[in-house]
């Protein structure tokens, strides 16, 4: 007889399925490898691909529909790495089925959908967690420490920004507006204060070419938001751009305190710089290699906060990107599920992240007018 949930949770382990094998194929070492976790089924609607990798990982149960993985009584939550346009009603229904949710960034693209994701994570009592990288990179983990520690003294000021270059991803990236991807710029600002966005003013700059206007309604190549923190004097400004703006790669966030300040570094690769106020000019700035967090896991999922090319398993490149987060996300979660808390960020967490980039939108077309964000998101 199959276990029934809360056998199965006094057991440890809880049973996921994977939807979506892009990014997704990331993550299946990672679950494969954690002792709270059976990899038990796998979702994407490409037969052939979805054989490829569950041969490969060892995978039997197999579905190309995501409706038979929501049936499956076995199935405790679902990690939803599908594209961006299905990661609201994939939730919403997940939610209505009894599963727990997983679901990459963003949230959702609309405050409605976000709302009702909200409403059922409280009317059922499942947890929800916007798997955001950023806020378990290792550089998010290293400034939170100094902030916690009191070496940053007070924050004055934080930046971020995320310019990528979007010709050749999927082309439903061409539908998309820079800020309704922006929840890794918003998430380090606010994740480390641990504060909720009160209200936005966003401007739009510049042109993109005609095809991507026509198809994303959109004429912005970069969206600039500053950003009000509630019950804080501090703000941020953040920045996001898709297409047409030359850049290199960067998701980046600035911190400045009274005592010591980190900037990103502009090159990829390169390492970041700290400042510290008082000291002689010349060596107010210095450079820093951050330490990794791979200690803060369990010993089975540590490698995978550094690079690993498993050729056994494909050639992903596992951990590396993303600042090593992708254990951490996977270890959060879990944690969650088995000591039975809201994991971090929970679904209103979630649902403020991810509305801050959908007002900055609605007031950058309104030429930057204030944009007050929902009340739900506050609570
Ligand atoms: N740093 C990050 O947080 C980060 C990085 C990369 C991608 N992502 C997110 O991950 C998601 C996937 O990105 P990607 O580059 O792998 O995209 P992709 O389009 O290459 O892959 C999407 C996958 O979802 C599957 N899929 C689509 N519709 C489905 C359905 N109805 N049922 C089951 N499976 C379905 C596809 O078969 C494919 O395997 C995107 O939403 C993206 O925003 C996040």
């Amino acid at each position: 007889m199959t276990p029934s949930l809360s056998e199965r949770s006094s057991g440890k382990q809880f049973q996921v399925a994977m939807v979506g094998l892009g990014f997704g194929a990331e993550f299946l070492p990672i679950y494969q490898s954690h002792p709270n976790a059976s990899l038990a089924a796998i979702c994407r609607r490409n037969e052939a691909e979805l054989n490829r990798i569950g041969d490969a990982f060892g995978i039997n149960r197999r579905y190309t529909k995501y409706e038979e993985v929501l049936s499956d009584p076995e199935i405790d939550f679902v990690h939803i790495n599908s594209p961006i346009g299905d990661h609201a009603w994939m939730s919403i229904e997940a939610l209505k089925a009894g599963k727990h949710v997983m679901c990459t960034v963003p949230m959702a693209t609309s405050v409605e959908d976000c709302q009702r994701i909200c409403e059922l994570v409280a009317e059922t009592g499942l947890k929800y967690m916007m798997a955001e990288t950023v806020v378990y990179s290792r550089e998010f983990l290293f400034l939170k420490e100094m902030y916690e520690q009191g070496e940053l003294g007070k924050i004055q000021y934080m930046q971020a920004s995320h310019p990528q270059d979007m010709d050749g991803w999927p082309d439903y990236w061409e539908r998309m507006v820079p800020m309704h991807y922006a929840t890794h710029v918003v998430s380090p600002v606010l994740g480390l204060l641990n504060g909720r966005a009160e209200y936005v003013s966003c401007l739009g700059s510049g042109e993109v070419r005609d095809d991507i206007r026509e198809k994303s309604g959109c004429s912005f190549a970069v969206e600039s938001c500053h950003l009000k923190i509630a019950e804080s004097n501090v703000a941020a400004h953040l920045w996001r751009t898709l297409y047409d703006t030359a850049r290199q790669y960067r998701e980046s966030f600035d911190v400045y305190g009274t005592k010591k300040s980190f900037e990103w570094t502009l090159v990829e690769g390169e390492e970041h710089v700290l400042h510290t106020a008082k000291k002689p000019e010349p060596e107010i700035a210095e450079r820093i290699t951050i330490p990794d967090y791979a200690h803060l896991l369990p010993e089975s999922i540590r490698k995978f906060t550094q690079s690993i090319e498993d050729a056994g398993h494909l050639s992903f490149i596992q951990g590396g990107g993303h600042g090593g987060s992708h254990p951490h996300l996977v270890h959060e979660f879990l944690s969650a599920l088995h000591e039975d808390r809201d994991p971090w960020p929970n679904a209103t967490t979630s649902a403020n992240w991810t509305c801050v980039g959908i007002c900055a939108h609605e007031s950058a077309q309104k030429g930057g007018e204030i944009v007050q964000l929902p009340q739900f998101t506050l609570v």
